[in-house]
């Protein structure tokens, strides 16, 4: 949809991304739907992860936050696992908010010397100091969620079901930190509205059970989020995230409504705001145009070569990062599944290693016959190559969007957060992929290749997965569900 021939006054709407690639790719996706619909638009960013900028000349970009010295420890932080990103949040949170107040304040006032007034403060999610700022200011914050309504649902009931006890054994099942103690000072100390106490728990929980309250969700996936129950300090940053989203003037969702009907009806109920299902976000503009790593393009003429869906794509997102025995698991049941690969590894990928002198013995001796491994690939053109016949992912949302548009079955392998989330609902309720769920090991990861590469039920996967690529195709058409939404949320903005 392209509204920018309508005669209105032009006005401009202020987009805020969290600085991972992740959530960058989204914000910077809406941004450019926005602007095509006739809307200005200011990014404001940290110099940390900023990379892309340079990419949208038609933008107006403003660096903020950086000037703090307790900011400045975020480039220290860098952005290689799930503990980076959310020390990143944690610390951006608790010292944005004078910086962003000083640079809204001064846009208001030359916005309107300029007139070409600032409607509206988009945020992604995770930014929940940015509500009490754009409150203060009188100016309406709209919510940019970047993963599913199912993750958000189930992030705002974190206290109830550990009430229910379905947290309980989670403390056993995994002893890594991910947030380190000082931040975690900080948070806690922070903490206004202190935890209940835990202990109320009523019983232990079978991990293979379904959790009765959601029943989409196993008990073993809670236990994969890796939040130890409503005390853990990543609780309390959803908390906020769930309190500040139902504080602001609207959600949009990169989703779409077929894919996630129950959970709309849902979320009308629990968050009475406006929400807007216009995605996917990709299916407007592409995600290369704000990588932060320069993606590798030399596979292609291998690729070009390949029998149609005969390659697994292998990739588990930006932050993610592997143990070096389970890396070796993965190359051991790679090389025996005996299919072709593309698999990127981004440098620090595995724990302790630079990039991939951990690989095991004579397994380089693949890569050129049956395999390429690269660091970063231009995944959306990748996912669409007539010769990618599944794709093996962390199930982070936008990867799992981008497949879904290809029609491409999946492997889920989730890490943390919400990629557990999204790697049982493509697994159970949409059935476009096999969840690779006991963890990495070689025989299994073998047989689940083969089982979504070459055996019988490939074709039941793939059927499912081109369906839901016909969904979605719908849905941005004229009178489809995101086409209309986008149109609502159009109207919405420019009448604010
Ligand atoms: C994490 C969460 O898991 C995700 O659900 C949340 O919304 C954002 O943070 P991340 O690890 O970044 O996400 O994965 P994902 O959401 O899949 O995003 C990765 C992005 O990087 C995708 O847009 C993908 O196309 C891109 N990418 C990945 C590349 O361009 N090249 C690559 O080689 C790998």
């Amino acid at each position: 949809m392209d509204n920018s021939g309508c005669r209105r006054r032009r006005q401009r709407v202020v987009l805020f991304p969290i600085p991972f690639q992740g959530h960058i790719n989204p914000m910077l996706q809406l941004a450019n739907i926005l602007h095509s619909n006739g809307f200005s638009i200011t990014i404001l960013h940290t110099n940390f992860n900023s990379a892309y900028t340079s990419n949208y000349p038609h933008f107006t970009f403003r660096p903020i936050l950086d000037n703090d010295p307790k900011i400045n420890n975020l480039s220290k932080l860098g952005s290689r696992g799930a503990g980076d990103i959310l020390s990143g949040v944690v610390l951006l949170n608790q010292y944005g908010d004078e910086s962003l107040r000083q640079e809204l304040d001064q846009m208001l006032m030359a916005s309107k010397q300029e007139q070409e007034p600032i409607v509206c403060l988009i945020t992604d999610a995770l930014w929940y100091f940015t509500q009490s700022v754009a409150d203060s200011l009188k100016l309406p914050r709209i919510v940019l969620r970047t993963s599913s309504l199912l993750c958000f649902l189930v992030f705002a009931s974190v206290p109830f079901l550990d009430d229910q006890g379905y947290f309980k054994q989670v403390n056993s099942l995994f002893d890594e930190e991910i947030i380190d103690s000082d931040l975690k000072n900080i948070i806690l100390a922070s903490d206004e509205n202190k935890f209940k106490k835990a202990g109320s728990s009523k019983s232990v929980k079978d991990l293979e059970e379904r959790v009765l309250e959601i029943p989409v969700l196993k008990v073993k996936d809670i236990s994969k989020m890796k939040i130890k129950g409503q005390t853990d300090p990543s609780a309390k940053i959803l908390a906020n995230m769930v309190t500040q989203t139902k504080a602001s003037s609207g959600i949009i969702w990169n989703s779409f409504k077929e894919l996630e009907e129950l959970e709309l009806e849902k979320i009308h109920k629990e968050f009475p705001i406006p929400s807007f299902l216009i995605g996917p976000f990709h299916k407007y503009f592409p995600a290369s145009f704000s990588s932060l790593l320069k993606p590798d393009r030399s596979f292609f003429t291998w690729l070009d070569e390949q029998a149609p869906n005969s390659v697994l794509y292998i990739s588990f997102g930006s932050a993610s990062q592997m143990e070096k025995q389970d890396f070796m698991e993965v190359a051991h049941g790679l090389a025996s599944s005996k299919q072709k690969f593309l698999w990127v590894m981004r440098e620090g990928f595995v724990k302790g290693s630079e990039w991939i002198e951990g690989l095991p013995d004579g397994f380089l001796d693949l890569v050129g016959e049956r395999g390429r491994i690269v660091k970063w690939a231009p995944q959306q053109e990748v996912l669409a190559h007539r010769a990618t016949g599944a794709f093996w992912t962390h199930s982070g949302w936008n990867s799992t969007l981008e497949s879904i548009c290809e029609g491409v079955p999946m492997i889920c392998s989730p890490f943390w957060g919400d990629q557990p989330i999204n790697a049982r609902f493509i697994s159970d309720v949409l059935k476009v992929g096999v969840y690779l769920e006991n963890g990495w090991e070689r025989e299994e990861i073998e047989g689940t290749i083969r089982r979504v590469m070459v055996e019988e039920e490939r074709e039941g996967i793939r059927e499912r997965a081109m369906c839901l690529k016909e969904k979605v195709n719908v849905s941005l058409m004229k009178g489809g569900s995101s086409y209309e939404s986008l149109g609502s949320l159009v109207g919405y903005i420019s009448s604010l």
